[in-house]
């Protein structure tokens, strides 16, 4: 654990500091060209160099693979400050720059550019001849610093090759019984987060359109291009068969200037049909009612047919108008079909051109119209969401700055949003925006958490140059030359942006009487606010200097013109490293109210870290771990991240919200793996992982009780004796109270490999008032949780409790007892 693992530190260092060395070393880089890891060699004399097998830093320049390089690297020391500066490529113009305290943490690195090509050319020279006899001093304690963090990395090394499980082989082959005792304290009580379980959505893997958006038809609007995905174009998901009609796309006299394309059809003998193939099939239900419409202008009639096997389901006949407009008909289906398409036949010689071809299933989440899909929405709104973060992730930040998310593109009729390019290589119809966002979680009876870029678009990007240290220009850095960049048309600068941040605040929650954003909401079917009350800047972004500008730039426009709203920061990919030390200085410094943290870690990491959340400081900056989970959707996944949760709660005072990521993924367009819930066209399958966050979900409480495990074990030869703490590394516990209804919830967790008697002690007279009957919730795996998928699920046992009373858990299980307040 953490703790551990401090004490190994401080004692190397303590022996370190005794040991022979002298006060300062040479040190020089010691790194071939174009590779990621800053590598150095040091010396005592000058003359002799040893290679340090740690890294220095890594180059975070650009994309992944091909741009994470650094060339021809230089280090400096002016007895205060390390700093290096590299070249990043040889191609854009720019150079690294990064900076240490210490010579172990280094600076989130800055890439600025050079205003002209000789200049750079110069540059890339100097540090060339520079870096083959870059020879500095540093103290010592610089190197030894450097020493400490690779300890650190063996010691996580060594975490994540830990068998954890190996040791409940011993156990399974020598345990008779195994006994647990739980004393809860019910006066040592502390109020948390009655807000720590959300959801984390983002359109990744089909999760919005092709997923939750109930839209059937895909490229509805023709607006499919190549930036969406290779080889895609205003055609793709369409196709025309059969002959005497010819079919273009056309860009002339659009419905709305932000959608472009539309298609023509022009027909001289009926016979050929226009067909859409859905999302991986149109899934039809039969006996079912479907809301077909679609924009015609022209002269002619068309039958439009939901056709399955060669056999329509259910089809209407229109005649085009003269102008654009929006046709709407309700067709029923006559059987159900896994994989229908959509069929539009020219009935006649004629001309029509067609835009906006959209197919809902009139039962949405709801009932709404460009609603949700029901099933999926179910299964979302069963995990019992306290809170919705969208649009993302890095859909937020997009994939340059031209891809940067804006809300006002998102709301409106749907023909005037905007769509665009998904960082996750498909399209975005923008159908699913900001207002059904919203609704959702008004539905749900959840607060949103909307979550927009920081001025600065993913640093990963490989469009738009090189990543984030593109950021969206300040008016004063333009020098009154117009803004590269825009968006529907608006000219896009920092302060521009800033103003769409504070519109979305005065669009959610003003009053349509005096507001014209607020009537936009209004018009949209939501007379009354939405209060918002938080607000995200910035995703798992790189907390250099171009994102630091921007972040406080939004950040103090939003807190001085909307001090009401809470302001959620971020810290960076990782639990560590220089992104998230640097956030949270920022955060500290800035009195930023919640930051939030990301980590993607093994079973073994969440192994070793419950105590993760142990010493940070309850003043001041709280924590939403905003996207998190284990690698994987096997029990013992599901099983590591309920133990992990028990301990998130019980620091749910400094960790006030939390989210497992992302939420859903379509079966063959999955782009991230594991997700919560994976579904197809007809089917939605939520993981193991799932029941977990469900569970908790479901059972939330708003104070936590502190409460003392025991552990022992017999063996089966009365030899083998196993520590209580030791034991005690594989049962988890978490005891709250709802004060909604004032209902004790006790959370186990179990890693053991067999049976466990549990003993819980609550206390003297503490069930006054309480039913003796609690309500009991099992899931428990078999014998191999490392390869299982399900649970064995038991949702409703009861168990006769008291002020003492023992429940036997499952190996490898996690169960709930509810006991319910007696209600007056
Ligand atoms: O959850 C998937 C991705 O992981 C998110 O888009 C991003 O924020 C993170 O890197």
């Amino acid at each position: 654990m953490k703790h551990l693992f401090l004490t190994i530190a401080s004692a190397f260092l303590s022996l370190a500091a005794f040991a022979n060395h002298p006060d300062s070393v040479y040190v020089r880089p010691d790194v071939q060209n174009g590779t990621r890891s800053f590598q150095i060699a040091y010396s005592i004399d000058k003359v002799h160099w040893t290679h340090v097998n740690c890294t220095l830093f890594d180059s975070d320049y650009g994309t992944w693979g091909s741009e994470k390089k650094l060339f021809h690297p230089v280090l400096s020391y002016d007895g205060k400050t390390y700093r290096s500066v590299f070249i990043p490529n040889l191609k854009n113009g720019q150079i690294a720059i990064t900076e240490s305290e210490d010579f172990a943490l280094w600076t989130p690195q800055d890439y600025p550019y050079i205003s002209s090509d000789s200049e750079f050319q110069q540059i890339v020279e100097t540090q060339e001849r520079v870096s083959k006899t870059n020879v500095i001093r540093i103290p010592y304690e610089g190197l030894q610093n450097l020493f400490n963090k690779q300890l650190r990395a063996d010691q996580n090394n060594a975490f994540e090759r830990d068998d954890f499980l190996g040791a409940t082989d011993v156990l399974k082959k020598n345990a008779k019984s195994i006994n647990a005792t739980i004393k809860v304290n019910m006066n040592d009580v502390k109020d948390i987060s009655p807000d720590l379980m959300g959801i984390f959505f983002e359109d990744i893997s089909y999760a919005a359109d092709g997923g939750l958006y109930a839209e059937l038809i895909q490229n509805r609007d023709f607006e499919y291009t190549a930036d969406d995905h290779r080889g895609w174009d205003a055609k793709t998901a369409w196709k025309l068969e059969g002959n005497g009609t010819t079919w273009s796309i056309e860009t002339s006299a659009p419905i709305h200037k932000n959608n472009p394309h539309y298609s023509v059809l022009k027909t001289t003998t009926p016979g050929a049909k226009l067909i859409n193939e859905g999302w991986d099939g149109i899934t039809l239900q039969k006996g079912k009612k479907y809301n077909l419409s679609l924009f015609t202008k022209g002269a002619g009639a068309l039958r439009v047919s939901l056709v399955s096997d060669g056999k329509s389901l259910a089809s209407t006949t229109l005649k085009a108008t003269k102008e654009w407009k929006q046709q709407k008909f309700t067709i029923t289906s006559s059987a159900s079909a896994d994989k229908a398409s959509l069929v539009i036949e020219p009935l006649e010689a004629s001309n029509i051109d067609l835009d906006f071809i959209s197919l809902f299933p009139q039962e949405t989440f709801k009932g709404h119209p460009n609603g949700l899909r029901k099933d999926l929405a179910e299964v979302i709104a069963d995990l019992k969401p306290r809170f919705v973060r969208f649009p993302g992730g890095c859909a937020t930040h997009g994939q340059g700055i031209d891809n940067i998310y804006h809300w006002q593109a998102t709301v409106g009729d749907l023909w005037e949003r905007q769509p665009d390019m998904n960082i996750w290589s498909y399209h975005q119809t923008r159908g699913l925006g900001f207002f059904e966002y919203f609704q959702f979680c008004e539905d749900i009876g959840a607060e949103p958490l909307p979550v927009l870029a920081a001025g600065v678009p993913c640093q990963n990007s490989w469009k738009g140059g090189a990543g984030q240290q593109g950021g969206i220009p300040f008016e004063k850095d333009l020098n009154g030359k117009p803004s590269p960049y825009s968006y529907m048309g608006k000219p896009l600068t920092m302060e521009s942006y800033l103003q769409e941040l504070l519109d979305l605040i005065e669009w959610a929650n003003g009053d349509p009487k005096t507001s014209a954003l607020a009537q936009i909401r209004a018009k949209a079917g939501h007379p009354k606010p939405f209060n918002l009350k938080y607000l995200g800047i910035g995703n798992e972004d790189l907390i250099g200097e171009t994102f630091l500008k921007r972040y406080r730039f939004i950040i103090e426009g939003i807190q001085k013109a909307h001090p009401e709203i809470t302001i959620v920061g971020t810290v960076g990919p990782f639990w560590e490293g220089s992104d998230y030390e640097y956030g949270w200085r920022e955060a500290k410094e800035k009195h930023i109210p919640i930051v939030d943290e990301h980590y993607y870690n093994s079973i073994n990491w969440y192994f070793h870290h419950r105590d993760f959340y142990d010493d940070y400081d309850r003043q001041g900056t709280k924590v939403y771990l905003g996207e998190w989970a284990s690698k994987g959707n096997n029990v013992i996944n599901a099983l590591m991240e309920a133990a992990y949760l028990a301990n998130v709660e019980r620091n749910a005072d400094v960790v006030v919200m939390s989210s497992y990521a992302p939420l859903l993924a379509k079966e063959g367009h999955t782009s991230w793996n594991p997700d919560l819930i994976y579904f197809n066209n007809k089917e939605v399958k939520p993981t193991v992982n799932y029941f977990v966050q469900r569970a908790f979900g479901q059972n939330a409480g708003d104070k936590y009780v502190h409460s003392d495990l025991q552990a022992s074990f017999t063996s089966t030869n009365g030899k083998l004796t196993f520590q209580s703490d030791n034991l005690r590394n594989y049962i988890d516990k978490s005891v709250v109270i709802d004060s909604q209804t004032g209902d004790l919830i006790i959370k186990l967790v179990s890693i053991l490999p067999i049976e466990t008697d549990i003993n819980i002690d609550l206390g003297e007279e503490t069930l006054k008032g309480y039913s003796t009957t609690a309500h009991l919730t099992v899931m428990a795996g078999d014998d191999n949780p490392k390869n299982e998928r399900d649970w064995r699920i038991n949702e409703n046992q009861t168990l006769t409790v008291g002020n003492t009373f023992s429940v036997k858990v499952p190996a490898y299980s996690f169960s709930v007892i509810r006991i319910n307040k007696n209600k007056k």
